[in-house]
C-alpha cells in the first residue's frame, strides 16, 4: 500500500538536546539540524552555562557550527544554581533566545557536579520563574546513593516534584525523559501547566537491552532504562494524542571509548535517526498518526511559541547505521550501529 509507505509531517523539533561544544558539536548539529527546526539546547557543559551571555555565545558557537543555509534555530537554556538570582530570570524572560532554566539535582548525571544540592533552597527562583513565565525543565531523579537506580525517578517525584506542582500551580514545568509508569500518570493528573518529554530509547528498549546476554553500554542512560511495563505505559502516552507529551530526545553524545569503558558514561546518541527510531516506535504501537502531534505541534504549542511551517517526510525504506559517526579518533557510536532502521527521511 503506497500511502503507507511515505509519511509527510510538520517539520518537528527536538526539545530535549545535547550537542557539546567543541569538535563533535559540527557532527551533531549537522544530524539535528537535517530534521528537527529548532531544539531545546541542554545547558551542562563544563562548565555549565548559567548566564545569558555565556548562553547567548554558546548559540554563536551552535549557529557557526550549522551546516551552510541551515534555518536551524538553537533555543537556549541556562543550568539552575544555588547561585541563580530572580534577576537572572527576568533576564530569561527578556531574551528572545533563552527559553527556560534546566534543573539538574546535584550528582544527578553527566557534569550536574554544579547542580542543585537543596531544591527547597530555589523555591524563590521558582516563584520568579511562575511570574515572569519562564518554563523548569527538569532532570526528575534523587541522588542520594541509598536510593535503587531504579527506584530514583519515582522517590524524585514522590518527595519532591509533586510538591513543586503544589507549590507552584502556575510555574510551567517540562518533566523530562519520563522513564516510567509512574511519571506517566503523575503528568497527566498534574494541571495544564505540567509536560513532558519522551525520548526514542524509552520507546523502543527496556533494561534487558543494557543487560541481559552481555552489558551494552550504548543502552545506559540517565534516567535507565526500566522494565517492560513502564515501556508500555510511556508508547502508550506518546502515541495517546495527549498534548502534554512531545518529543525529546536526550540524544547525548559521548566519545565510544568513554562509553566502552570499566566506567562508561550515560547517554544515548540519537540524532542520527531521531525521527526515524520514533516512527518505528509509533509504528509499533499502531499510531503513526499520532507522530505528527507529538513530534511537531505539542510541544511548540506548550512553550507557547509557532508551529513550523515547513514539512520533512519520511519512507519506510531500510537503511543500516553506521557503526560510528565522527573522526577516525573522536568517533561516536549511534543507537542502533551497524542495525537495520527501517524508516528513512527523504526531504
Ligand atoms: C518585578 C518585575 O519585573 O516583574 N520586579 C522584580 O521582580 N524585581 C516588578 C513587578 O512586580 O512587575
Ligand atoms: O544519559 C544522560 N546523558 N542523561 C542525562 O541526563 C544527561 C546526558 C548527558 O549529558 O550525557
Ligand atoms: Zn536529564
Ligand atoms: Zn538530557
Amino acid at each position: 500500500d503506497k500511502l503507507t509507505d511515505r509519511l509527510t509531517i510538520t517539520q518537528p523539533d527536538d526539545w530535549h538536546l545535547h550537542v557539546r561544544t567543541g569538535s563533535i558539536l559540527q557532527t551533531v548539529i549537522a544530524h539535528t539540524a537535517k530534521q528537527f527546526g529548532r531544539a531545546i539546547i541542554m545547558p551542562n557543559l563544563k562548565p555549565p552555562v548559567t548566564t545569558v551571555p555565556q548562553a547567548l555565545a554558546y548559540r554563536d558557537e551552535i549557529l557557526t557550527a550549522l551546516p551552510e543555509n541551515s534555518s536551524f534555530n538553537p533555543l537556549m537554556t541556562l543550568y539552575l544554581t544555588g547561585n541563580t538570582r530572580a534577576e537572572d530570570v527576568k533576564k530569561v524572560a527578556a531574551s528572545e533566545h533563552i527559553h527556560a532554566f534546566k534543573l539538574y539535582p546535584a550528582g544527578a548525571t553527566t557534569n550536574s557536579d554544579a547542580g542543585v544540592a537543596n531544591i527547597e533552597a530555589v523555591y524563590p527562583i521558582f516563584a520568579a520563574m511562575e511570574k515572569h513565565v519562564v518554563p523548569l525543565l527538569i532532570h526528575g531523579e534523587v541522588t542520594n546513593p541509598e536510593y535503587d537506580i531504579f527506584d530514583r525517578e519515582k522517590i524524585f517525584i514522590d518527595t519532591q516534584l509533586s510538591r513543586i506542582t503544589r507549590e507552584f500551580p502556575g510555574l510551567r514545568i517540562v518533566v523530562e525523559h519520563l522513564t516510567t509508569q509512574d511519571a506517566v500518570q503523575f503528568v497527566e493528573s498534574a494541571n495544564d501547566n505540567v509536560g513532558a518529554t519522551i525520548t526514542p530509547q524509552h520507546l523502543l528498549y527496556n533494561r534487558n537491552a543494557i543487560l541481559a546476554g552481555g552489558i551494552r553500554p550504548h543502552f545506559y542512560c540517565l534516567p535507565i532504562l526500566k522494565r517492560e511495563q513502564h515501556r508500555l505505559a510511556l508508547l502508550k502516552a506518546a502515541t495517546g494524542g495527549n498534548r502534554k507529551f512531545f518529543l525529546g530526545t536526550d540524544s547525548a553524545p559521548h566519545l565510544t571509548h568513554l562509553k566502552e569503558n570499566a566506567c562508561g558514561c550515560a547517554g544515548c546518541y540519537s540524532a542520527h535517526a531521531a525521527l526515524e527510531l520514533y516512527a518505528e516506535a509509533f509504528e509499533q504501537a499502531d499510531a503513526l498518526d499520532k507522530l505528527e502531534g507529538f513530534a511537531s505541534f505539542h510541544g511548540a504549542d506548550f512553550y507557547g511559541l509557532p508551529r513550523n511551517t515547513q514539512s520533512i517526510t519520511l519512507a519506510k525504506q531500510a537503511w543500516a547505521v553506521p557503526n560510528h559517526y565522527g573522526d577516525t579518533n573522536n568517533t561516536i557510536t549511534p543507537l542502533k550501529a551497524g542495525e537495520i532502521v527501517h524508516w528513512q527521511q527523504i526531504s
